[in-house]
């Protein structure tokens, strides 16, 4: 498969288009990335920010949060829902702060091993704080994927989630694995959004296929509905 251009147009709409604010965006400190990515697994954007702000106010280190005392950080919590994120937070801050004395871990299979992180979360850290390739993958990366190259595979079978990987994999900017990852969340988004994404004004539009073909509605594709 071509890559079309996309990474390069991604990159260039990214510095000359992408304005999303958000507070953890360009953060290095892999404390305070992990937290944000832990609040937007299951969390919104908009109310995440808030609790964000609010977690690292308190809780400026991996120490003092170790350190809390499991009701003060549930009570903070209040509201987010899907406790175990909170527990496993908890949890992995202990651990950290008693087996690597307090030092996030730094590699991959460190990262993803941790409590509560699973292959999304720790490419996201591992990208944002240390600059290693890891791409990462989800419904908005499979949505974009689809629609540029024109694959109708469906996203929720064996193969498909194979095949999306891999190109995913292939398409991530190796010099700037975390500013391409960052760059791909928003884009996904704020441009190629599920519904009603803004195909017109897109910089991707000349290299779409969905767009192209008029499917940018039919894809990506579902077995089950
Ligand atoms: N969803 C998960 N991680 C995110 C991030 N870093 N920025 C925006 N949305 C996200």
């Amino acid at each position: 498969m071509q890559d079309a251009g996309f990474e390069r147009l991604l990159m260039q709409w990214n510095k000359e288009q992408n304005d999303r604010p958000m507070p953890w965006k360009g953060e290095k400190n892999p404390y305070k990335v992990w937290l944000s990515e832990i609040i937007l697994q299951q969390t919104r954007v908009e109310q995440g920010w808030a609790y964000y702000e609010r977690f690292v106010k308190k809780y400026p280190d991996i120490r003092l949060l170790a350190k809390a005392k499991d009701e003060e950080v549930f009570k903070l919590w209040e509201g987010l829902g899907y406790y175990t994120r909170c527990k496993n937070l908890l949890h992995t801050a202990r651990f950290i702060n008693k087996n690597y004395k307090g030092k996030f871990p730094s590699t991959y299979e460190k990262i993803v091993a941790l409590k509560g992180v699973g292959p999304y979360t720790a490419a996201a850290i591992a990208s944002f704080c240390f600059d290693l390739p890891y791409a990462v993958v989800d419904g908005n990366v499979f949505r974009i994927l689809s629609r540029v190259f024109g694959i109708a595979t469906p996203i929720d079978t064996t193969e498909g989630k194979k095949q999306f990987k891999e190109l995913a994999d292939k398409m991530l900017d190796k010099k700037s694995p975390g500013l391409y990852n960052q760059a791909i969340m928003d884009f996904g988004a704020t441009v190629c959004k599920p519904m009603l994404p803004l195909c017109a004004g897109c910089m991707l539009n000349k290299i779409c296929k969905a767009y192209q073909a008029a499917t940018v509605n039919k894809l990506p594709v579902k077995e089950k509905v």
